[in-house]
């Protein structure tokens, strides 16, 4: 059964409440037009799902300390500061059910914003003297940055494999969820391995995470983000990689031919949409998705049995069957 996001919350809801006003405080600047912006962005807050692995996994593996706050502050504005470029990337308009950031502020002050995020998560952990959490999520960010940039570069050829698919959302996605795990892990937690074990723990949710992402795209309920906009923007996520693989060459020939030269036209996605519906490519990348948090339960299990274990399933379910 899914629980609702305000129920998992409940074990670490002192520890969530005070993320938020140590959240706020990070993004603190004398620049007014600045302020204005980071506000706008703390009201129109998301899900929080990664503050919400760093106290889980934290919690699993130990008692959660000053650094743990400092991780789940440095994860969220990381996460924050890749939307903001994302929706410049994507030439996206909506987010959180709100405009975009570019779509109210235009692109060169979203791509600045995106930058000054970044920056107070760096020094947040610098001036706190968290080298061993600059060092995790460093890795992250690298890895996002070059996630979106494979995707590019298969969005103008085209010419995506699945492995190469999973490729671009591990690193685009699943890094930071993944350092979200080990970050909170290794700030209650001397064990290696156990470490070791959130981290990939965190990055088999991340991959079931993006793939959750990927399937929404191609359905009719308002997620507060545009629907269809990947084929718009030539992405081939799972689902149309299947469909592909499994059809005729000449209707491979006709897909691609839209994608290539009319994914701007309405019509033309909606003719996309639904030979993916029709192939079955939906169903497929959802059992792609519940075999990975089969084997990210496998890896959770190897922990005794406790309240956060199973807030952590709980959160897990949730990520896996959210509506948004
Ligand atoms: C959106 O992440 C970006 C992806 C990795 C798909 P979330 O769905 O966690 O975004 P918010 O923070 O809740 O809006
Ligand atoms: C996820 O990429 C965002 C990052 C990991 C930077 P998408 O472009 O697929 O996600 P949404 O749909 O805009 O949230
Ligand atoms: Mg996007
Ligand atoms: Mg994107």
């Amino acid at each position: 059964m899914v629980k609702s996001l305000k129920t998992i919350k409940s074990p670490i809801e002192g520890e969530l409440k005070r993320f938020e006003s140590h959240f706020r405080a990070s993004m603190s600047t004398s620049v007014p037009l600045l302020d204005k912006i980071t506000y706008y962005i703390v009201r129109s807050k998301g899900k929080q799902v990664r503050p919400m692995f760093v106290f889980l996994a934290a919690k699993l593996c130990g008692k959660v300390r000053e650094s743990t706050f400092i991780a789940a502050s440095l994860v969220e504005l990381l996460h924050t500061a890749t939307l903001v470029h994302d929706d410049v990337v994507d030439d996206s308009n909506t987010r959180r059910g709100f405009f975009s950031i570019n779509a109210l502020w235009k692109n060169k002050i979203a791509v600045l914003v995106g930058d000054f995020l970044f920056s107070k998560g760096m020094l947040l952990a610098l001036q706190n003297k968290e080298y061993r959490l600059l060092e995790i999520v460093s890795d992250a960010t690298q890895a996002m940055a070059e996630g979106e940039l494979l995707q590019i570069e298969k969005a103008r050829r085209l010419d995506i494999e699945e492995s190469v698919y999973y490729e671009i959302i591990r690193q685009k996605t699943a890094s930071l969820i993944a350092s979200a795990c080990q970050a909170g892990a290794s700030t209650t937690s001397e064990s290696e391995e156990n470490v070791e074990k959130m981290r990939l723990f965190g990055e088999k949710i991340g991959l079931a995470f993006q793939i959750r992402d990927d399937l929404f795209d191609y359905g009719t309920e308002d997620v507060g983000k545009p629907l269809g906009i990947d084929i718009k923007e030539k992405k081939m996520t799972l689902p149309l990689i299947y469909a592909l693989e499994k059809s005729s060459r000449p209707q491979k020939r006709k897909i691609i031919n839209i994608i290539k030269r009319h994914s701007d036209k309405p019509e033309k996605v909606r003719e996309v949409i639904e030979f993916v519906r029709q192939s079955g490519g939906l169903n497929y990348a959802e059992q792609a998705m519940y075999q990975l948090r089969q084997e990210a339960f496998e890896i959770l299990h190897s922990f005794p049995l406790s309240d956060s274990r199973q807030s952590m399933e709980d959160l897990v379910i949730f990520v896996t069957d959210r509506k948004k």
